[in-house]
C-alpha cells in the first residue's frame, strides 16, 4: 500500500514537472519558418537573429504578420513586449482568425492588449467568434501581475475539438469549454495566427476617451519564441494533412492541471476586470455557457463601473472595420 501510494506521489509529480515546465522546450521557429508580413510595409522589422520581429504604428500605418499556414486546433504562442509609457489607443493583437476565407461565417480567437495612459497599465482582453457569431462578444477583460511592456512574456493559445484555454506565461487565464448550448459559436475551422498593432482611438481605451497620440510615436511591439505546433491544413480543400500524426511533445500543454486550476482560479479573482457574462447591458439573459457567480457580480461592479453596465463602447463594430481596412490594405494575405 504504501508503495503504491508513493509510486502514484513520483509519477504526480514527475507529471507536474513536465506541464509546469511547459516554456521551457517548446519548439521555436524563426519568423520566416512559421509567417509571413501582412501590412505596414516598413513597419515590420525582422531583427538580425531572425527569431524576433518589431511591428510598429506611427501616423502613416500599424503593421501585422500573418502565419504561411492555416491550422486546425494546437497550440500557438508568442514571447510579446509592448511598448512603453503613454500608449492610449494602441492595440496590439495576437489572434486566429479565418475572416477571409469565411467572411460570413469566420471564426475568432482573440488576444487583445489595450493601451493606456501613462502611469496605467496594459489590459489584456480575450474573446472568441464561431462561425459568425459576432453579434455575442464573449469579451473578457483583465489586469496583470506585471508590467508588460517592461519584459518579454508568453502568451499562448490551446485549441482543441472541446477546448480552448488562454495562456499568460505559464498561468491558464481563461478556460472555454464547448457546450451544446453554444452551437456552432465555437470556433470549428481552420484559422491562421494573425498579430497586429494598429489605432483603436475610437475604443482601446476608456471606451475612446484617450487616443492615440503621435507624438510618442512610433509605438514598437516586440515579437519572438514563434510556437505554432498545430495541425496545417491546406488552405484549398481545407483538409488536414496530419490527422492523428502529430508527434506528442511533451512541452505542448494538452489541458489544466489542478495547480494550474488552482492559479487560474486566483488571477481570475484578482485580475478580472469585466466579463460578457456580468454585463446586463448588452445580455439580459446571459449566454447559455456562463454560471453566474453572485460575489463575482458585486466586486466587478464595483471594480469597473464604466464598462458595467454604462454604455457599450462598440469595440466589436470597430474592430470588425479595422480589419477590413487591414484586408483591403494587404494584396499578399492569401
Ligand atoms: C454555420 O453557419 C452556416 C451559415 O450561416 C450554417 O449553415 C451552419 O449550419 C452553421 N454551422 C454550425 C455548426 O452551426
Amino acid at each position: 500500500m504504501v508503495n503504491y501510494y508513493m509510486f502514484f506521489f513520483i509519477f504526480l509529480s514527475c507529471i507536474l514537472v513536465l506541464v509546469s515546465g511547459f516554456s521551457r522546450n517548446l519548439p521555436i521557429l524563426a519568423f520566416d519558418e512559421g509567417y509571413s508580413h501582412l501590412f505596414g510595409d516598413n513597419n515590420l522589422m525582422i531583427l538580425k537573429d531572425g527569431k524576433s520581429v518589431h511591428i510598429s504604428l506611427d501616423k502613416r500605418t500599424g503593421a501585422g504578420f500573418v502565419s504561411q499556414d492555416l491550422y486546425f486546433h494546437g497550440f500557438f504562442s508568442a514571447s510579446i513586449k509592448l511598448p512603453a509609457d503613454y500608449t492610449a489607443g494602441v492595440v496590439v493583437a495576437f489572434y486566429m482568425s479565418n475572416g477571409d476565407m469565411f467572411e460570413k461565417n469566420h471564426d475568432e480567437i482573440d488576444f487583445e492588449f489595450l493601451g493606456n495612459i501613462r502611469g496605467k497599465d496594459w489590459r489584456i482582453q480575450t474573446n472568441i467568434y464561431g462561425n459568425g457569431s459576432t453579434s455575442v462578444g464573449r469579451e473578457e477583460r483583465y489586469g496583470l501581475w506585471f508590467d508588460p511592456s517592461e519584459d518579454f512574456h508568453q502568451y499562448s493559445i490551446l485549441w482543441t475539438e472541446n477546448l480552448i484555454i488562454f495562456y499568460v506565461d505559464n498561468v491558464p487565464i481563461r478556460e472555454i469549454k464547448r457546450t451544446k448550448a453554444m452551437g456552432g459559436d465555437f470556433p470549428s475551422k481552420p484559422m491562421s495566427l494573425i498579430a497586429t498593432i494598429w489605432d483603436g482611438s475610437n475604443w482601446a481605451t476608456n471606451g475612446g476617451k484617450y487616443k492615440v497620440n503621435y507624438k510618442y510615436a512610433p509605438y514598437i511591439a516586440e515579437f519572438s519564441d514563434f510556437v505554432l505546433h498545430g495541425c496545417a491544413v491546406d488552405p484549398i480543400e481545407l483538409s488536414s494533412k496530419c490527422e492523428n500524426t502529430t508527434p506528442k511533445t511533451p512541452s505542448i500543454p494538452t489541458g489544466i492541471t489542478l495547480d494550474q486550476r488552482r492559479k487560474m482560479e486566483n488571477f481570475r479573482k484578482k485580475q478580472m476586470q469585466y466579463s460578457y457574462c456580468y454585463d446586463k447591458t448588452r445580455y439580459k439573459v446571459p449566454p447559455p455557457e456562463c454560471v453566474i457567480d453572485p460575489k463575482e457580480t458585486e466586486r466587478l461592479r464595483a471594480f469597473d463601473p464604466v464598462t458595467f453596465g454604462g454604455s457599450h463602447h462598440h469595440h466589436g463594430k470597430q474592430h470588425r472595420r479595422s480589419r477590413s481596412k487591414l484586408k483591403d490594405d494587404d494584396v499578399s494575405f492569401m
